[in-house]
């Protein structure tokens, strides 16, 4: 059985003391309950090695991106290493937002998904299109291309340790969530894709995320799609009451 998760991305918000504060508040809240799915929170770099000091194993910690080179001359750059040493188990690559401002290619981010699973990190990477390509039709495509490009080199072992996260880019930030049946459809596709490369078991061993105004509201019918094993929640992660029901849509 696949894994569920569900998975927030607080992004470029909250202070070192807030994020703490937030991740506290959001251990304390699952302590003692029955939780379906994987909890993580992909968190600021610098938040890191203090939110994995904040919460119990029930929460896992993932790193918004990593550098694509091992270590050296690279100021600024974090790398994959720096990440795992800190105690986050995750790593989300490839998120639409760097692709579009930091000039992420696919070949960069083949770089980047390499090194995070050389340091044992699990790739939360994140494909979808934008709108001019949904309106045009070219969705399908446009993911297919962007899992080739950057994933498909990997054994299927390796294949095999990574989480995908479907992310319409015209869904994100927007209040405009992608639809149950446009979700299932689009997340059958890319299993489908999976299929085709490494075989069904790999396939259906694949967690497969959507995200992109994931919220409390819509999360339960989202999720009761057969190949959409949980979400990437940005803004309504970052507050315990609105992300605490998303975990909960599992229940
Ligand atoms: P959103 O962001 O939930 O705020 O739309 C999702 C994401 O970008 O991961």
């Amino acid at each position: 059985m696949r894994k569920k998760i569900v998975a927030g991305n607080w992004k470029m918000n909250k202070t070192l003391q807030e994020g703490v504060e937030l991740a506290k508040e959001l251990n304390a809240a699952l302590a003692g309950k029955t939780i379906n799915c994987d909890v993580v929170v992909g968190v600021p770099a610098t938040h890191i090695a203090s939110v994995v000091a904040s919460v119990d194993s029930v929460v896992g910690v993932a790193a918004q991106n990593c550098a694509d080179k091992a270590s050296g001359a690279y100021t600024g750059e974090i790398s994959a290493a720096m990440v795992a040493s800190t105690g986050a188990k995750y790593v989300i690559l490839g998120h639409s937002e760097r692709r579009a401002y930091y000039g992420e290619t696919s070949e960069i981010l083949k770089e980047k998904t390499l090194l995070a699973l050389a340091n044992g990190l699990t790739p939360i990477f994140c494909i979808g299109e934008v709108l001019e390509e949904r309106e045009a039709g070219k969705q399908n495509e446009v993911v297919k291309a962007q899992i080739e490009e950057s994933l498909f080199n990997l054994s299927a072992e390796d294949f095999g340790k990574i989480v995908l996260a479907y992310e319409p880019v015209w869904a994100i930030g927007t209040g405009k969530t992608a639809t149950a049946e446009q979700a299932q459809e689009i997340h059958a596709y890319i299993r489908s894709v999976v299929a085709a490369k490494y075989g069904a078991e790999v396939a259906d061993n694949t967690t497969i995320l959507y995200g992109g105004s994931c919220n409390a509201s819509n999360a339960k019918e989202l999720f009761a799609n057969p190949d959409v094993d949980g979400g990437l929640i940005g803004g309504a992660s970052l507050a315990v009451a609105n992300f605490l029901p998303i975990i909960e849509a599992w229940n």
